[in-house]
């Protein structure tokens, strides 16, 4: 069995106290990891303000840094994709898949390293400023507290150290209860990689204490988290003029035109709703059917789900595993129930064992149910009619979130029109939500949080921009 420390000013701490980490398949102690105390947070906070206080590396030698830790990840890629299989029950090709896009994110955050640029300014444009030169520079903004969520264990976590460690800034980092040990793993790469003592801080524990701690610090300069908008609320309630980037829910949407290729629409919208379980921030959750091709568009669904392979994650083959917990996948079966009570009908799924939930799909659903308008983060799928777009899009809007939507169709003119109607961060176009690469910008609008991710984004958030003046003379 594993076991974890706390990683606090460069050192491994093992508490008494420990949290069993479950392996997701089989309710299993998978590791054990140690319960933080409010001294160890402040702890790891005070070595993060004297690492950055200390100044401890050019940014060149972060970008050496992040490219020795990309380096490694690859060559950790089974060992660490399998972990994240255990602990987080994610099919084993996605948790491949995760590992490759993590070195992707290293990659970036250590190119960005280099291109921490400001911009010349025109000061003498204005009257009086004669004999005066400008410029800025970014500056990291200090100490990041990055709490990150279950459902990528590894690509989240770099989406927020990598690009806040290519600044300059240090970290305190909180990783998911659930889902702790790949980041632990993560911190003894970037330790091996040659990351000085403190620029990277590890707490392990109860999340709800852990958060409160941090957010009690006023050393930490910028949160970065992704999780729930009902935590995010909390953080920014809590954080006071603190600079904040936030990823948080989604109830993804999707239309589907009549003018599109139904059968490959289908097939696409399965693969991206119930990957994972349906347990990311761009699942698609609603789907909005051109009444058109409704009979078509089902059957074609159906035959997809049929396709798909579900059950132990650690197959090659698999599509659809556990959820993160059967509380949670209790939760699901709980929100279909009462979908049904209040009149859905469920065309196929809807049955759990323990965390396994089957692939869901619900038709004459309504607004108000659970599984529209708030986020599902389970395999369930919702279908909705529409025969007019203007009004389709309306609908799609009157949604709390707006992380990404899509649309499917062959006519330019109503993708565009979707796109410049939908309230989302980002659109696809002939592709379902769940498309992301790591150098694009990721982050919403409303209730699904501020703030770009992706590292070239992400970095801006997590800098300063400071402008210098010259009186020549
Ligand atoms: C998320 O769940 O927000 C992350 C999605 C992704 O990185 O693919």
């Amino acid at each position: 069995m594993q076991t974890f420390g706390l990683l606090t000013d460069g050192k491994w701490q093992e508490k008494d106290e420990k949290i069993d980490v479950l392996d997701k398949t089989n309710q299993e102690v998978y590791a054990k990891v140690s319960k933080a105390e409010e001294k160890d947070v402040t702890a790891a906070v005070d070595s993060a303000e004297q690492a950055f206080q200390n100044d401890l590396t050019t940014p060149y030698e972060r970008y050496e840094i992040l490219m020795k830790v990309a380096q490694l990840l690859k060559d950790h890629k089974e060992e660490i994709a399998k972990n994240i299989t255990h602990e987080a029950g994610k099919p084993i090709k996605q948790a491949r898949s995760e590992v490759d896009r993590a070195v992707e994110t290293t990659l970036l955050s250590a190119e960005e390293a280099k291109r921490l640029a400001g911009e010349g300014v025109p000061i003498e444009g204005a009257p009086g400023s004669e004999n005066r030169m400008a410029f800025t520079i970014r500056v990291p903004v200090g100490v990041v507290a990055a709490i990150s969520p279950f459902n990528f264990p590894l690509n989240l976590v770099m989406h927020k150290i990598g690009p806040a460690l290519a600044a300059g800034n240090t970290v305190v980092l909180k990783p998911a209860s659930a889902t702790p040990t790949t980041a632990l793993i993560l911190a003894k790469l970037f330790e091996e990689a040659g990351l000085p003592a403190g620029v990277l801080n590890v707490v392990t524990g109860k999340g709800s204490e852990i958060g409160k701690w941090l957010t009690q610090d006023e050393r930490i300069q910028l949160f970065t988290f992704t999780g729930s908008a009902e935590v995010g609320l909390n953080i920014k309630q809590n954080t006071g003029m603190k600079k904040l980037v936030m990823e948080l829910g989604n109830n993804s949407p999707v239309i589907v035109d009549y003018d599109t290729n139904v059968k490959e629409a289908a097939q696409v919208i399965a693969a991206k709703s119930y990957a994972y379980a349906g347990q990311v921030c761009i699942s698609v959750q609603r789907v909005y059917v051109d009444e058109k091709v409704k009979d078509e568009f089902e059957s074609e669904l159906l035959t997809a789900i049929n396709n798909l392979n579900i059950g132990d994650p650690f197959n090659d083959d698999t599509d659809l595993g556990p959820m993160i917990s059967v509380e949670e996948a209790e939760r699901a079966e709980k929100w279909v129930q009462e979908a049904k009570e209040q009149g859905a009908t469920v065309l196929v799924g809807g049955n759990r064992k323990d965390n396994f939930l089957e692939p869901t799909v619900l038709t004459n659903v309504t607004q108000e149910m659970k599984v529209v308008c708030d986020e599902v983060f389970a395999p369930i799928l919702s279908l909705i009619t529409y025969s007019d777009l203007d009004d389709c899009l309306k609908e799609v809007n009157q949604s709390n979130y707006g992380l990404q939507g899509g649309i499917f169709t062959n006519n330019i003119n109503k993708a565009m029109k979707a796109a410049r109607k939908m309230e989302v961060g980002g659109i696809m176009i002939n592709d379902a939500t769940q498309f992301r690469v790591d150098l694009m910008p990721y982050g919403g609008m409303k209730d699904s949080g501020w703030g770009k991710e992706g590292p070239k984004y992400s970095i801006k958030e997590m800098t300063e921009e400071r402008l210098i003046v010259m009186n020549l003379k």
